[in-house]
């Protein structure tokens, strides 16, 4: 295994620190990195520290300004030999994220995929950062808008999605000319440091080391930090609605902006008409996939009365097959939790299944006789919709099918969460599908027709409302996020006119 790190040139102690250079302190405090699938350790990333983080901060602020004055299809072209870096790497990059998240390889390997994806949009980006044109009221005067960038990004990023988050970020962010900082979570500090290697060594390259950097540390140390800081006009965040909550909060006292993504509770709605082979196949995913670990993770079944128990003996069939384990070995379907505590959280929530009426039909065990002990069954519950626990995101495989009568109480159900990410429909009717779509219909960032709530394509803007943030990553106009907007209005004629016909001591 050690060879993987090797690759990156990342030894048994890491710098935590990676900006200027990897900056490395011999006072550094450090993090032991082990990995969840048997506890080993993987190595030690050392703790970023103040003056670290001034080093940090000031290079990001000078690389900003030789990388923002290249043009966008000059940065587009390093940014494609990033990607080609990411594909030259995709096979090492996807076992250090199994390691070290413990996600089953074959996911690994789609979200590494998902990071090229997302390079690649970016140099496409890089000629189409448009700004619009409008008709100017007055004569002989021209009006539009363009585009700058903002200056140095914050980017704090989450342990389940230790590689492609980070990307959306980053990869759009530096097209339109930022410099980029990130903190990922203290739970995957290497995964991230080799990644971040690979983009920073191609900057390098080009004499703009800086533009790439990453800091190591807790949330309420160095992410504390980071959204308190005025140098840094652009925090992104993705996590918990806590962690959001704390850092949207410290952000906007500086009057500085957010943009986050955060808890979704996702519903995959039911009807009669359906093909409930593809709907079941596609709650499988959407539940076990990742361990439940995504936020896109299908949370809520809402299935219409008379398919609910079809429903719920076929998923229990795809639920025996589940091959629990080592995520590395090919025939493992889920590996385990990331850590304790959210083995924690998994418990907690079962042991509140029957008091709140709720029936466990599959799963509900924390495992015992595996090389670490977070690896649990994914489960299955029969739920009703007042239960407190279903409004709740635990980080973790449970899916709770809770029987509706139709389309209208399904809707308000999936509505009703505090949460607003995803969440998706099956059905054969048009008419039900649009009534799905609708203005009245889902209220989340993200609604599919016969595709599940998890595995959405780069392409279109990523996030979700109420709880969930707001925010929109990855493609479509989200780059417009990482970006300032300024009008412009020139007058090329010979005469001062004033807009709205007004005549100023004439
Ligand atoms: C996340 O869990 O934070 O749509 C991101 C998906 C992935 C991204 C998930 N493409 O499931």
């Amino acid at each position: 295994m050690h060879s993987v790190l090797d690759t990156f040139k990342l030894g048994p102690r890491n710098p935590g620190t990676l900006g200027v250079d990897f900056l490395s302190s011999a006072k550094s405090k450090t993090i032991s990195s082990r990995s969840p699938i048997d506890g080993t350790l993987i190595a030690e990333a050392e703790l970023t520290d103040d003056l670290q983080l001034e080093t940090v901060i000031e290079s990001a602020r000078d690389a900003f300004k030789r990388w923002s004055a290249l043009p966008a299809p000059k940065r587009g072209d390093i940014i494609r030999e990033i990607a080609v870096a990411f594909r030259e790497n995709i096979e090492p990059l996807a076992k250090l994220v199994s390691w070290e998240n413990g996600k089953i390889l074959a996911e690994a390997r789609g979200e590494i995929q998902e990071l090229i994806d997302i390079a690649d949009f970016a140099v496409g980006l890089s000629r189409q950062l448009y700004g619009k044109e409008m008709h100017s009221e007055r004569a002989h005067h021209r009006m539009f808008e363009q585009w700058h960038p903002l200056g140095v990004i914050g980017v704090i990023t989450a342990f389940n999605f230790p590689v492609a988050v980070w990307g959306w970020n980053a990869m759009i962010g530096a097209v339109c000319g930022n410099a980029i900082i990130w903190k990922p979570s203290e739970l995957t500090p290497i995964i991230s440091l080799a990644t971040a290697r690979l983009a920073h060594d191609v900057m390098v390259r080009h004499n703009m080391g800086g533009v790439f950097s990453m800091v190591t540390g807790t949330g309420s140390t160095i992410g504390a930090r980071l959204a308190a800081d005025p140098r840094i006009p652009l925090i992104s965040a993705t996590g918990s609605c806590a962690m959001g909550r704390s850092v949207s909060q410290v952000v906007a006292a500086r009057l500085g902006r957010s943009l986050l993504e955060l808890g979704g509770n996702n519903a995959v709605l039911v009807l009669e008409d359906c093909d409930l082979e593809m709907a079941a196949r596609s709650i499988f995913f959407g539940s076990v996939g990742t361990a439940g670990q995504r936020c896109t993770t299908t949370r809520r079944v809402l299935v219409q009365k008379n398919l609910a128990t079809r429903l719920s003996e076929r998923l229990v069939q795809f639920y025996k097959q589940v091959t629990i384990g080592d995520p590395r070995e090919a025939k493992t379907l889920m590996g385990p939790l990331i850590s304790d505590s959210a083995v924690k959280a998994y418990r907690a929530a079962i042991s509140r299944v029957e008091s709140e009426g709720g029936k466990i039909v599959y799963g509900g065990k924390v495992l015992e006789g595996l090389p670490s002990r977070l690896y649990v069954e994914p489960t299955i519950v029969r739920a009703h919709k007042d239960m407190p626990l279903v409004r709740e995101e635990t980080f973790a495989p449970i899916v709770y099918l809770i029987e509706v009568s139709g389309i209208e109480e399904a809707i308000e159900i999936n509505n009703s969460v505090s949460q607003g990410l995803s969440s998706a429909i099956f059905t054969s009717s048009i008419r039900s599908s649009q009534q799905f779509l609708a203005q009245t219909g889902s209220d989340c960032g993200i609604a599919n027709v016969n595709i599940g709530t998890s595995g959405a394509e780069i392409g279109g803007a990523f996030g979700g409302e109420k709880e969930t943030g707001g925010g929109r990553e990855a493609g479509s106009d989200s780059w417009k996020a990482y970006m300032r907007r300024q009008t412009c209005t020139l007058n090329w004629g010979t005469e001062l006119l004033l807009a709205q016909g007004i005549k100023f001591g004439e």
